[in-house]
């Protein structure tokens, strides 16, 4: 069986404790942070900006792979890359020129994704194929950690993880939401490459133990 990285999201963390959440989550054996950007307007939710991504950047050796469900992302990719973002992602449909943001991040040195929520298709990204790092295909409707996993979901992802194939480039596939000990392997035999598990992680007793597994 496949394995594939683990990046647990912080939105299940505590928001008090930051710093020491993503070095925990270096100790327990992920491979990235997840950071869930949310701005109240994209998405029903509010989170964290670029402020909190400069904040815990000191805490982790970890790569932080950024998502952001904000509306004009084009307007603060290079500043959360400045901010300490490894990868950063944000949603095609939000944005007025996607290729023009994500161009953005690449010449800040950083990688750069697109998302793409549950209801949608290979049709919104595959004019860039050429240029993004990786594509985040939504478990869930974005806004709140802890939802379950919409079955059609799984239709897409092998769809994905072929044309991916077929691009002939090293793109990263991550899976967002829903995921869990129960449920990984599945993903990972259809071609996911990074699990994001928030509540899967932060609500397990053994938070190693859980990453272990979903990892495979
Ligand atoms: C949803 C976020 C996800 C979410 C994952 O809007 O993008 O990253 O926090 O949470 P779990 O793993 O709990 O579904
Ligand atoms: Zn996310």
């Amino acid at each position: 069986m496949n394995k594939c990285m683990i990046a647990p999201s912080i939105l299940s963390g505590d928001f008090a404790k930051m710093g020491e959440t993503v070095s925990n989550v270096e100790k327990w054996g992920a491979d990235l942070v997840h950071c869930d950007v949310m701005d109240g307007v994209f998405v029903p939710n509010i989170t964290f900006g670029m402020p909190m991504v400069k904040a815990i950047r000191p805490y982790t050796t970890l790569p932080l792979d950024v998502h952001l469900m904000i509306v004009e992302p084009e307007k603060y990719v290079e500043r959360f890359c400045d901010a300490g973002a490894d990868i950063v992602t944000f949603h095609p449909e939000a944005s007025k020129d996607p290729r023009a943001a994500l161009e953005a991040i690449k010449a800040k040195g950083k990688k750069c994704g697109l998302v793409v929520n549950p209801d949608k298709d290979i049709s919104l990204v595959k004019d860039y194929l050429d240029i993004v790092d990786m594509i985040v295909l939504m478990g869930v409707f974005p806004g709140f950690g802890g939802q379950s996993y919409i079955e059609s979901v799984s239709d897409n992802i092998a769809l994905f993880a072929e044309e991916i194939k077929k691009s002939g480039r090293n793109i990263l596939l991550e899976l967002d939401g829903g995921v869990t000990e129960q449920n990984a392997a599945r993903f990972r035999a259809l071609g996911i490459t990074v699990l994001v598990a928030g509540s899967a992680t932060f609500k397990a007793a053994d938070k190693a133990k859980a990453i272990s597994v979903m990892r495979g």
